[in-house]
């Protein structure tokens, strides 16, 4: 095989391996992309200051996320569907994260449910929550993640509605996938996917079964979505999953400072500022951009987060001297998990570690802490 030295050799080597239409699944964005392309082209802008003759040992880029602690400042982000990604993508990745220090968080959008999963993991996970109209259901979601002792509950707020995303209704991805000849022709060709998915049972939404008959195309769950997320949804009700919820709770796609602000009332551990990988609102700002007024306004009163666009350990520096906390990443660990399972995203996280402590000490430290805003210049 071949040597794995950056996060673009996995990509390739993902390409390879997943088939083309859970690829699209993953790649695509919202309308005309923009806000996706955004979400990584702006980090290009950030430029680092070089400083030599320090000593550099010991180094670490150990700290807290939530209060929990983590070998580096990232947490893998909430992926719908990696079970689709890879056969029991959820265990996979979940399993890469125990090892490596970092949080996993599981996707209400799962294929493996968290039973499964907290089967098959021994540390703790988190749980990502999408607030469903049917009330008594989302109450039942939160006291089974409370039930396998999951560490952290996940709110996602920017997808009361759901994006256009128009990749995902022309490549008609289904899953379990339809098997229509260019679809068998295409899973033909990556064998290795097939055996694994054909050997495993978790092939359905593992933490909605039930509630999801008739949902089997892309089509059918966007309409599904549509009626099941609760676009009411407001302040007061996540107030209320506050309540229902004693362990820490994180609020994940805030991109103005009013509502950061509702974050800091409602009493949450973290926020993370977030445009859901550029695949809700096109033509929303990146979300680095918007990091740092985001910092500014509500820095001191709560842990901000942020995800979107990090493809690298030093995207990882650049945030953090940008006031973030912790970041999150989506794609980089779907990239790892398609290509090798398990070891690809354990990889994905050596290499993003590897990067960053390299560039701290390029920049003249030893402890992440000291990253800050003097260490970036932005622009030429
Ligand atoms: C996501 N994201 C997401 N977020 C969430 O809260 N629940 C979910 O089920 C999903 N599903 C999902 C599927 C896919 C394929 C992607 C790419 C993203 C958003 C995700 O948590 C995160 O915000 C972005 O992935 C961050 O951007 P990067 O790291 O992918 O650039």
């Amino acid at each position: 095989m071949s040597v794995i030295c950056e996060l673009e050799d996995l990509r390739r080597l993902y390409h390879r391996r997943v088939p083309k239409m859970f690829q699209g699944y993953c790649e695509s964005g919202s309308w005309t992309q923009q806000t996706l392309a955004e979400n990584t082209s702006d980090f290009k802008d950030i430029r680092f200051r070089q400083r030599v003759a320090r000593d550099l040992t010991p180094r670490t880029l150990k700290t807290t996320m939530a209060g929990h602690d983590v070998n580096m400042p990232l947490a893998i982000a909430p992926v719908g569907l990696l079970g689709m990604q890879h056969a029991d993508g959820e265990i996979h990745a979940a399993r890469a994260a125990e090892k490596f220090g970092v949080p996993f968080t599981l996707s209400t959008m799962s294929i493996c449910s968290m039973e499964v999963v907290a089967e098959a993991t021994q540390s703790p996970f988190w749980f990502q929550l999408y607030v469903q109209r049917d009330r008594d259901f989302t109450k039942q979601l939160v006291e089974r993640a409370k039930a396998v002792e999951c560490s952290a509950l996940v709110v996602t707020l920017d997808l009361q509605i759901i994006g256009k995303r128009h990749a995902d209704h022309r490549n008609g991805m289904t899953a379990p996938p339809r098997l229509t000849i260019p679809n068998i022709l295409d899973i033909a060709r990556r064998p290795r996917w097939a055996l694994n998915m054909l050997k495993t049972k978790n092939r359905e939404f593992g933490n909605i079964q039930g509630c999801t008959t008739g949902v089997d195309d892309m089509g059918d769950l966007m309409k599904w979505t549509a009626n099941s997320f609760d676009h009411k949804l407001n302040w007061d009700d996540i107030k209320r999953f506050r309540d229902m919820w004693d362990g820490p709770l994180i609020i994940k796609g805030i991109m103005e400072s009013s509502d950061a602000e509702e974050c800091v009332k409602l009493g949450a551990e973290a926020m993370v500022v977030s445009n859901h990988g550029g695949r809700q609102l096109d033509g929303a700002r990146s979300s680095i951009s918007v990091l740092p007024e985001i910092v500014e306004k509500v820095g001191n009163d709560i842990e901000v987060w942020m995800d979107g666009g990090i493809r690298s350990g030093q995207d990882i520096i650049r945030a953090r001297a940008l006031g973030a906390k912790g970041v999150m990443v989506g794609r980089p660990m779907v990239y790892g998990l398609g290509a090798m399972g398990e070891a690809g995203v354990q990889r994905m996280l050596e290499i993003f570690h590897e990067e960053a402590e390299l560039t701290m000490a390029f920049i003249g430290h030893r402890d992440i802490e000291s990253v800050c805003a003097d260490d970036i210049v932005m622009g030429h």
